[in-house]
């Protein structure tokens, strides 16, 4: 018997959209351009989408299906199966804090520029770059637009599932869209643009490194809310009757080709301006505004609905992220969602501002090599989400009855999934491997040794003592 009826979502296309809106986030539209600048273009997108297509949906079928068997959040799903996988939940509600240690700061930077696009930053071209810097380094105003985008976050979460989060995904979802084809129209028309889809699609392979495939893979991951329990928290609020791998794969092609439409967006512009593609996290900040600064007024509206659809993709991805410790207190430590939210919001909130002086104020204090920003960052991305997604892979391969996985994939024997046997092949075996060499490649070439470290010791710490939890 159910002491209370758990929260669920309120149609199917709800929660497409609001998994959906997990999924396409900052990751896509503010960090893939960047990592696929950085990394050398072309043979880092390739290498990242059959990462997102073969391992990403595989475990987000696979995180749909616990969450849903469990009909808990990521720490008790785990346990309520096998109390020794507990740390594999707890690591993912980690991640979570971790994650929101930084999105809020670059989610707060895309509210600030709606205001900018309106108040002269298009008027002078030539300063649109020095005007980030000073801008993010700068010691107050970032972090107040950083405390409002947190406290959106904060009001939406505490409405709960379908009120809150859902209808914010529903619509705004759509719009940014129809927003981000219309920018990528605009950067293929610029005159010398070529060149731009010629970095993004002519594969230049003499770039990669076992880091260029770490990166791809932590990008696979972090994109489509994968390795931390999102996708399973998620999809323990979703109703019996929806065929889980087919959300899974609606989900993965939404989520890409987001990704690519915001490369095929940029990167044309970019080269049409003649910028430098590796230049890092100001990127959209940078390239956006240009695009738009000879346009006169109209310009000025595209782009403050560029920064409103920027910001409303971040806002439905970092409520899940909330959610997940939210979801956690709730279901294990049996609180009010209300004070849940509160009280992870407080952490986040000091944990925010921190990361944003990082930037500026504090740049000078390092955490094993890196300023905060980068700590939170590098350390999810790089390591907890993909050991994220390797543990659930080995879980589900080897601690979970197939039987019951083949049960719940196919709602009881009432839907097909015809590929039921090479998902399962997949993670059983391919996918933990996978992750491992890339993961060992990528930490072998990778130059913060000490953070790496750092961060294996953690889930091993985690491993050790989270049983309780
Ligand atoms: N997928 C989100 C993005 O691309 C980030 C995210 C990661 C959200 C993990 C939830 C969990 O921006």
């Amino acid at each position: 018997m159910e002491k209370k009826q758990r929260e669920s979502w309120g149609s199917r296309f709800g929660f497409i959209m609001a998994a959906a809106g997990s999924a396409v986030g900052l990751g896509n539209i503010w960090r893939f351009p960047y990592m696929a600048g950085s990394n050398g273009g072309s043979a880092f997108i390739i290498i990242y989408l059959v990462f997102a297509l073969v391992i990403g949906i595989s475990v987000m079928v696979g995180e749909f299906a616990i969450g849903r068997r469990t009909q808990l959040a990521a720490v008790g799903a785990y346990k309520s199966i096998n109390k020794n996988w507990t740390f594999a939940g707890v690591l993912g509600v980690l991640s979570a804090f971790f994650i929101m240690g930084f999105y809020p700061v670059v989610g707060g930077w895309a509210s600030a520029y709606i205001f900018k696009s309106f108040t002269g930053l298009l008027s002078n071209p030539a300063a649109i770059g020095d005007v980030f810097g000073a801008f993010i380094t700068s010691s107050i105003e970032p972090v107040v637009w950083m405390l409002a985008y947190l406290v959106v976050n904060i009001i939406i979460v505490s409405k709960g599932i379908a009120g809150g989060i859902e209808k914010a995904g529903k619509i705004l979802m759509p719009t940014l869209f129809a927003l981000l084809i219309l920018i990528a129209i605009r950067s293929i028309s610029l005159p010398g643009a070529g060149a731009g889809l010629d970095f993004l699609f002519k594969p230049d392979f003499s770039q990669v490194t076992g880091q260029t495939f770490l990166a791809a893979l932590g990008q696979a991951f972090f994109s489509l809310s994968l390795g931390m329990g999102c996708m399973m928290t998620y999809g323990s609020y979703l109703n019996k009757s929806e065929n889980l791998p087919n959300n899974a794969l609606i989900v993965t092609l939404l989520d890409t080709s987001v990704a690519l439409i915001a490369g095929v967006a940029i990167f044309p512009a970019l080269f049409a301006f003649g910028m430098e593609p590796a230049q890092g996290a100001g990127l959209v900040f940078v390239v956006v505004p240009q695009i738009f600064a000879e346009m006169g007024s109209l310009g000025v509206v595209f782009s403050a609905i560029f920064f409103i659809a920027l910001t409303v993709a971040a806002l439905t991805s970092s409520v899940s992220l909330l959610e997940v410790v939210v979801a956690y207190l709730m279901d294990q430590r049996g609180w009010e969602r209300v004070k849940a939210v509160y009280t992870a919001g407080g952490i986040m909130v000091v944990t925010g501002i921190l990361s944003s002086l990082s930037m500026g104020t504090l740049s000078g204090f390092k955490l094993l090599g890196v300023g905060i920003f980068d700590f939170f960052d590098i350390l999810t991305d790089k390591i907890f989400l993909a050991i994220g997604g390797m543990l659930l892979a080995i879980f589900i391969g080897w601690f979970v009855k197939r039987e019951d996985l083949e049960d719940e994939l196919t709602n009881g024997g009432t839907v097909k999934f015809g590929l039921f046997n090479i998902w399962y092949a997949l993670m059983k075996f391919v996918i933990p491997l996978a992750v491992l060499v890339v993961a060992v490649m990528g930490i072998i070439s990778i130059e913060q040794t000490g953070l790496m470290i750092f961060g294996l010791g953690v889930i091993v710490v985690l491993a050790l003592f989270s049983k309780k939890l």
